[in-house]
C-alpha cells in the first residue's frame, strides 16, 4: 500500500510498455482483496485493472495461499479467452516473477459487479441462465483435456483454499456429517474432468452488456465442473435467506443458472453430474454458516440456524438433484 508500492507496480508496467518512461499513471485501489491487491491504472494508453497476489490472505484464519496463484488465474483467463472471449478481460501484461498482472478495465458502468446487482434488488434470472451457459461451456470446452489436467495441476492449492476450509474443517467441528462431508471431499480430491474456476461468485461476475464477465480464477484447478456450479447456487440460495421478501428471483435465478447449465453438459452424464452439484450444494451451505470462510451478510442467527437445519438434512438425504434441491429451497422443504 502507499506511494511506494504504487511506485513499484509502476516500474513493472512500464517495464511491460504498458506505461511510458517519464509518464506516471493515476493508481486507485478498488475494492474487495482478502487475497490481493488490485487497482484500477490509468494510462496514455488507456485504463487497466492490475492484480498483485498477496503472500498472506487478510482474513483471520490462517490458509495456505502461496503466491503463484496469480499464475493460476492468468492461465485460466488465457484459456477461458482463447475460446470465449467474450466472458473474460483480456490479459495485457504479466509479471510472474512478482506475482501481478494487468488486464483490460472493465467500465463499473457498463459491468456492475453482479452481487452488487443482487442486493439493489436488480435480480435477472435471464441472466443467471447466462452464467449457467457460460460456465457449461467453459466445462465443455476442457472436458477431458490432457492439456488441461497438465496446465492446471493445482490440487495443493485447491484444497487449502476450499476442500480444506469449506468441507474438512466443518467435518472437524460436526461428528454428524463428517462422515458425508469427508466423502465428499475425497471425490473432489481425485475427479479431474474439467477446468474448475473455484470461485464463481457474484462478486467475481461482471453483468456485462453482452453477457457475463468472470473474474478472480485463482483457485482454478483441474477438478470437478459441478463444484462451479454448486459455489454459485450456494450464493444465490444464502442470499434468498438473508433477502427473504425478495427471495423469489434469487431461487428463479438459480433455477434458471441450473437448468441453462445442465443443458451445456456434453462431457459426462447429466444427471450423475446434478447429483454431485446438488450434495455439493448442500456441504457448502453448510460450509458458509460453520465453515471458515462464512458468508458475511448472513449474520442473522435464525438465519443462519435456518440454514445449517436444511443443509444438514440434504446431506443426509441419500440423493440430492441439484434442481430438486433448487425446487425444495424456493419452497422451504428439502
Ligand atoms: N478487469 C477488471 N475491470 C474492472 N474491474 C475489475 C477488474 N478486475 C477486478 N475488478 C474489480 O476489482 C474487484 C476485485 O477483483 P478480484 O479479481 O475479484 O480480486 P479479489 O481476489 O480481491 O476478490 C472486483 O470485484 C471488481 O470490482
Ligand atoms: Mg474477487
Amino acid at each position: 500500500m502507499g506511494a511506494a508500492q504504487d511506485e513499484s507496480v509502476i516500474e513493472h508496467l512500464r517495464a511491460s510498455g504498458l506505461v511510458a518512461p517519464g509518464e506516471v499513471p493515476r493508481m486507485t485501489p478498488l475494492s474487495g482483496g482478502v487475497s490481493c491487491d488490485v487497482w484500477r491504472v490509468d494510462t496514455a494508453k488507456g485504463a487497466f485493472a492490475v492484480k498483485r497476489a498477496l503472500p498472506k490472505l487478510r482474513v483471520e484464519a490462517d490458509w495456505f495461499a502461496p503466491v503463484e496463484r496469480a499464475e493460476s488465474e492468468v492461465r485460466w483467463l488465457r484459456r477461458v479467452g482463447a475460446f470465449a472471449p467474450a466472458i473474460v478481460p483480456a490479459i495485457v501484461a504479466e509479471v510472474p516473477e512478482e506475482h501481478l498482472f494487468a488486464m483490460r478495465f472493465l467500465e463499473p458502468a457498463q459491468h456492475p459487479v453482479w452481487k452488487d446487482e443482487l442486493i439493489a434488488g436488480r435480480v435477472d434470472p435471464a441472466f443467471a441462465a447466462k452464467v449457467g451457459a457460460a460456465l457449461a461451456r467453459i466445462h465443455a470446452e476442457t472436458a477431458n483435456d490432457p492439456a488441461i489436467a497438465r496446465d492446471f495441476d493445482t490440487g495443493a492449492l485447491f484444497h487449502a483454499l476450499r476442500v480444506e476450509p469449506f468441507l474438512l474443517y466443518v467435518a472437524q467441528h460436526d461428528a454428524e456429517v463428517a462422515p458425508r462431508l469427508r466423502a465428499l471431499a475425497a471425490d473432489l480430491e481425485v475427479r479431474r474432468v474439467a477446468l474448475v474456476h473455484g470461485d464463481v461468485s457474484p462478486k467475481n461476475i461482471l453483468v456485462g452488456p453482452g453477457g457475463p464477465v468472470f473474474l478472480d480464477a485463482e483457485c482454478a484447478v483441474c477438478g470437478d465442473p459441478a463444484f462451479d456450479l454448486a459455489f454459485c447456487t450456494t450464493h444465490l440460495l444464502l442470499k434468498a435467506v438473508w433477502l427473504k421478501p425478495d427471495a423469489a428471483p434469487l431461487t428463479e435465478s438459480a433455477a434458471a443458472m441450473a437448468a441453462a447449465y445442465r443443458a451445456g453438459i456434453d462431457w459426462e452424464d447429466a444427471d450423475a453430474l446434478m447429483q454431485r452439484a446438488g450434495a455439493l450444494t448442500a456441504a457448502l451451505l453448510l460450509a458458509r454458516v460453520d465453515g471458515k470462510s462464512p458468508a458475511p451478510y448472513l449474520t442473522d442467527a435464525a438465519d443462519r440456524a435456518e440454514v445449517r437445519g436444511r443443509a444438514k438434512r440434504l446431506l443426509a438425504a441419500s440423493g440430492t438433484d441439484l434442481e430438486q434441491l433448487i425446487a425444495g429451497w424456493r419452497e422451504g422443504r428439502e
